[in-house]
């Protein structure tokens, strides 16, 4: 088997791959389905996770990025531009400078964790700050771009759905077949249109069935869940702290079309999911991404998803994302020792040691 090269190389059949388009790879996709075993013994049901904060820039973005970027400079474009809370940020930030494109991104002020914020600044992208949230910035940022020559490389832009679902590709080819469902968060709606797209295709070549999607969204940015736009979204997971998704229409027609569903967890239930999947299972995602697990938890527990089933989580990005997210919410700090090695023992008697 030839090593892992990237999506646009892996997949060119399947992607609006043409022979002027750019080989750009940062080595994106190919990332881990991952069992998750205490879990799934405990509530009954079979799950894996998607591990998607093992790619490049830690996040499912790179997926749909490099797709777009490329095609911009095969377009001749000599700049993109993208509103974010941070992870699309960081993804273009650095796919942008590999292509040599003049890379402009607006974030929510002070409403972006950190690692996302010193990726888009250590890229070298031109960062703006808005006093407002994403979407307002989204406003803007397509205003620009219908009147300037900048291509936007939000997720309204086809070609990041058209790399995005890849992963439901993925998804099938380690399982041999599509999962029963499919847990995924939902910001501005992109993802789970992604990998629907994703799960037809592959189900048309290969006959791998079809997953019902199931979207969750955090309680206090649920526009989706309760029909109408959220003014002022607000939750601990800033990735989808968002009030008027983008792709609204089409996450419905995929709730529709799958016999899925789209709905909301609380910030509780989304940090309790975060710390029980780094505890438990030694997997370490950024809290929007736990909406996924939070989400399938709720479903259980109310007896949406029959025992036995199949399910796959897609944890969308790093937990080194949110260092500061994490801190906070853990009580059991670190102990600080003298420095000797005897002190230490003491320390440890009757504790790690029994
Ligand atoms: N999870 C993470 C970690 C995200 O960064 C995002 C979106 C989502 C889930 C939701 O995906 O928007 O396709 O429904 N982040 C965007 C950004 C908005 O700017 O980085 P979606």
């Amino acid at each position: 088997m030839s090593a892992w090269q990237g999506l646009l190389k892996q997949y060119k059949d399947f992607l609006p791959v043409t022979e002027n388009t750019p080989a750009l790879s940062l080595n994106e996709g190919n990332t881990p389905l991952i069992p998750l075993e205490r879990l799934s013994e405990e509530w009954g049901v079979n799950i894996h996770v998607k591990t998607e904060g093992t790619n490049p820039t830690g996040s499912f973005k790179d997926r749909g990025m490099v797709m777009a970027v490329a095609k911009a400079k095969e377009e001749g474009s000599k700049a993109i531009i993208c509103a974010s809370t941070g992870n699309t940020s960081a993804a273009a930030a650095a796919y942008g400078t590999r292509a040599g494109l003049r890379t402009i991104v607006v974030i929510p002020e002070g409403k972006i964790a950190l690692g996302k914020l010193a990726q888009a600044v250590m890229y070298g992208a031109e960062v703006f700050e808005i006093q407002g949230n994403f979407d307002n910035a989204l406003e803007i940022v397509r205003s620009i771009s219908e009147k300037e020559p900048i291509t936007l490389v939000n997720s309204v832009n086809p070609y990041r759905i058209e790399g995005q679902k890849t992963a439901a590709y993925e998804v099938c080819e380690a399982l041999g077949k599509a999962p029963d469902a499919l847990c995924i968060p939902v910001g501005n709606a992109g993802n789970i249109t992604a990998y629907w797209k994703g799960f037809k295709e592959y189900h048309e070549q290969h006959q791998t069935g079809l997953p019902n999607m199931l979207g969750f969204e955090a309680e206090g940015a649920a526009a989706i869940v309760r029909g109408e736009v959220v003014k002022d979204p607000e939750t601990i997971a800033t990735a989808i702290r968002i009030g008027n998704p983008a792709s609204w229409d089409k996450a419905i027609r995929v709730t529709e079309e799958s016999d899925g569903r789209i709905d909301m967890v609380t910030d509780d239930e989304i940090v309790e999911a975060y710390q029980l999947l780094a505890k438990t299972e030694g997997v370490f995602a950024e809290p929007a991404s736990c909406a996924s697990l939070a989400g399938l938890k709720k479903q259980i527990d109310s007896g949406k998803i029959k025992k036995g089933s199949s399910v796959v989580c897609v944890l969308t990005g790093n937990g080194l994302k949110d260092p500061s997210t994490a801190i906070d919410k853990v009580t059991v700090k670190p102990t600080v020792i003298p420095n000797n090695e005897e002190a230490f023992m003491e320390h440890i008697k009757g504790g790690v040691v029994r």
